[in-house]
């Protein structure tokens, strides 16, 4: 096999430069870590050797962590402790080389790379935007097993690693410096001789590594420094992670421990404790549902979008978008950030305005937490520009309608448009119920014609829909997926029908929850009972949020789709017609101030519902039952009827779009994991009392009697 490692032997100085020969990026194989052990050996017997320094062969990044589809082989706690181990035992030996090892860290410095540059004696960072920093590892399921939770929170204080370990993030190269994670900061065209002349200062004991930590503050030292003040730090720490993860999550407790170990009993107890918890969370369940998640998302990544052979997308060089309300401005604000120079148009020149204040507004933010200079933001809104009458449109390789939810608006509108687009252009709408199909009806090219539904808020939501129908050109479908993951999303491509996929199930789910207020459960209950199961918010939240008014308009639209399967609840009904919004009004199912801070349930919304103010309890898990299987059926046959392309979409568009519990992989893994048999068993009862509301899926059915899975039960989730 072709080495990783080059030497350069630079007047006693050993460049180690790391390049994995046929990989895009660096990160941690067996084999790499077999050529480590070899050269340090071969390094600390050279005499003619000083010094060392780790550098990177790799355009963006240093050393971006484990190979993790190495974890998939481990079958057991003890395997996995014991991989944990032999990395710890490799980074104990670099650390103690008596040579002095500089880490020369330009690019991404994720995981085991961190734990890499952690056990060097120096560390310089280049100052740029793709150098990096984190221990993601809890992000995953699992903890730094490379003796991260020991070294990380020597060297920059407890609070500031407990935060960077707990939340996986990214430190950027000068906060790095700040907080004394890298030595020195500089420009990435100086790093190499930079890195080898603190090397031979390193050897010749002109220059000390290991800064003690800058500015940690007074109250951070008088905390940190004393076991009381730690006990403390722990316990916040702990509680913090509690209300965050309600208990879903053991890695972040897993973590906190093997750190804890490590002030309280010690070196060795606390690099013991990492490997084993390491060990446990590498085979725990959850890990597994995020590394699948992991993969998927890696997957989509490289999918175009339609089945091979795929064409070429076209390049967007202009967008246009036209409403440049909430979604548009939104969607303007990303577009933008890639450089692609945006034509907002509304109706009116205020509207126009306010759609480009909204953008700058989102920049602004941008600024403020660091993402990018004045200069950027400057630039970045100058690519903004507004149009009440199409100007510009016909340079748009990619037009984005954004209008309000009404077909024959999005029809007059499409009409208007398309005489003026080149014929290449693509035409999407970002629709959340209307069928694509039924906007195309209108036009003269319905191959342009396609959705691309983002979610709000569009800077923030991870997730793009993409619908295609059956006149869609596949060129069409590719151009809109590759734009979308140059704006930052997962993609997900979806065939037409009504409410796609994610308004689909997210609409059965929140009409389960309807009907539990027409039978007198609690509106606090509903939602309790579905963020113990692991949802961000509660259903009626969530409706509160997405506005009751949109919640009926696209009730209708399913009802009228799907029969009786779909109707909205008699409650629903009801707080619609009573004209209540949700936040947007400051009011809704729960109350809100003046500045649209929720507050307790206005129980005033009781005096609508059919039963009055007189409340039932429910059992939490009835209500998680059948909201969540409500969910879940409806995405078994949004794959029957060939609206989802995999199981994989299905999953990766319920997390990443509508809040489906990571940790439960989504709902075909969920499927999975309690067993197709049992899910037609428990659906069944269902349907036995509500009839004709929970109908098991053909596809689970057939699953469930041929004893099949979604996905294989060992190795790769994805084969
Ligand atoms: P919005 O009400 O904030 O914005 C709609 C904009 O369209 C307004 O500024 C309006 O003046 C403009 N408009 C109306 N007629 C127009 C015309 N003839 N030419 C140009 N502009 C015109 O609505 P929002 O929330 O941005 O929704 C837009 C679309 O996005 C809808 O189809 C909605 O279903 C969809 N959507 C909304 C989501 C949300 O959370 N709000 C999420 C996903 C999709």
């Amino acid at each position: 096999m072709t080495a990783a490692l080059t030497l350069e032997h630079v007047d006693g100085i050993a460049v180690v430069t790391i390049d994995l020969p046929g990989e895009p990026v660096n990160k941690v194989t067996a084999a790499l870590r077999a050529e480590f052990a070899a050269t340090f050996d071969r390094l600390s017997a050279d005499s003619a050797v000083r010094g060392v320094v780790l550098a990177s062969g790799k355009p963006d990044t240093w050393l971006a962590g484990a190979d993790i589809d190495e974890f998939l082989t481990l079958q057991t706690a003890g395997e996995a402790e014991a991989l944990s181990r032999s990395g710890q035992a490799l980074l104990a030996r670099l650390e103690s080389l008596d040579i002095p090892v500089v880490a020369a860290i330009h690019g991404a410095c994720l995981g085991g790379g961190l734990e890499t540059a952690l056990a060097c004696r120096y560390r310089i960072a280049s100052d740029h935007p793709k150098t990096v920093l984190a221990l993601p590892e809890v992000q995953l399921g699992l903890i730094p097993g490379a003796g991260g939770t020991q070294r990380l929170p020597r060297l920059i204080g407890l609070q500031r690693a407990l935060d960077m370990i707990l939340s996986s993030r990214n430190v950027r190269a000068r906060k790095a410096y700040q907080m004394g994670l890298v030595d020195e900061l500089v420009h990435p065209a100086i790093l190499a001789d930079v890195a080898i002349d603190r090397a031979r200062k390193l050897a010749d004991k002109t220059l000390v590594g290991r800064r003690s930590p800058k500015d940690r503050g007074a109250a951070g030292v008088l905390l940190e420094d004393n076991p009381l003040g730690r006990a403390l730090v722990f316990r916040k720490a702990r509680e913090g992670v509690e209300e965050k993860t309600h208990g879903h999550y053991p890695a972040p407790f897993a973590a906190l421990q093997a750190i804890q170990a490590g002030y309280e009993k010690g070196h060795d107890a606390g690099y013991q404790a990492e490997a084993r918890a390491f060990g446990e969370m590498a085979v725990s369940e959850e890990s597994k549902q995020l590394v699948f998640l992991f993969f998927a998302t890696t997957a989509l990544k490289k999918d175009p979008g339609v089945d091979e052979p795929a064409p070429e997308p076209h390049e967007v060089d202009t967008l246009g978008i036209i409403g440049a309300g909430f979604m548009g401005a939104g969607i303007a604000s990303v577009a933008v950030q890639q450089g692609t120079p945006v034509r907002l148009k509304d109706t009116d020149t205020t509207r126009v305005s306010r759609g480009i204040a909204a953008v700058s507004e989102v920049l602004r933010g941008r600024v403020k937490k660091k993402q990018i200079t004045r200069l950027q933001y400057d630039d970045q809104l100058s690519l903004a520009g507004g149009t009440v009458d199409y100007a510009g449109f016909g340079r748009a390789t990619l037009v984005i309608e954004a209008v309000f939810e009404d077909l024959s608006l999005k029809h007059r509108v499409l009409r208007e448009v398309e005489p003026l687009l080149a014929p290449a252009a693509v035409y999407a709408s970002n629709t959340s119920t209307i069928p694509i199909t039924r906007i195309a009806e209108v036009a003269s090219r319905p191959g342009r014609v396609l959705g691309m539904h983002f979610f709000s808020p569009v800077h923030k939501m991870p997730l793009l829909e993409v619908i295609v129908t059956p006149r869609t050109n596949s060129d069409a479908t590719v151009t809109a997926v590759a734009y979308g993951k140059r704006l930052g999303k997962t993609v997900i491509v979806v065939n037409d029908a009504p409410g796609f996929y994610t308004t689909r199930t997210l609409s059965a789910y929140m009409n389960e929850a309807g009907r539990l207020l027409d039978e007198g459960a609690a509106i606090e209950s509903v939602d309790a009972a579905l963020t113990t199961f692991g949802f961000p918010v509660g259903p009626i939240t969530l409706l509160d949020e997405v506005g009751i008014d949109v919640g009926g308009k696209v009730g209708q639209v399913l009802y009228e789709a799907f029969g009786e399967r779909m109707a909205s609840s008699e409650s629903l009904r009801r707080v619609v017609e009573s004209g209540r919004t949700g936040r947007k009004g400051k009011k809704g199912f729960y109350q809100y101030d003046d500045a649209g801070t929720k507050n307790g349930v206005d129980f005033s919304v009781y005096e609508l519902l059919p039963n009055g103010a007189a409340r039932v309890e429910l059992d939490p898990v009835e209500i998680q039952q059948r909201c969540v299987l409500a969910m879940v059926n409806e995405a078994l046959r949004c794959l029957e009827e060939g609206v989802l392309r995999s199981p994989r979409d299905g999953d990766v568009g319920a997390v990443f779009g509508i809040g489906f519990p990571p940790f439960r992989g989504g709902p075909f893994r969920y499927v999975d994991s309690l067993g197709a048999g049992r899910v037609v068993d428990e659906l069944q009862a269902l349907n036995d009392r509500f009839p004709g509301r929970f109908e098991p899926a053909g596809v689970l059915v057939a699953k469930a009697r041929a004893r099949e899975r979604f996905y294989p039960a060992h190795g790769h989730p994805l084969p």
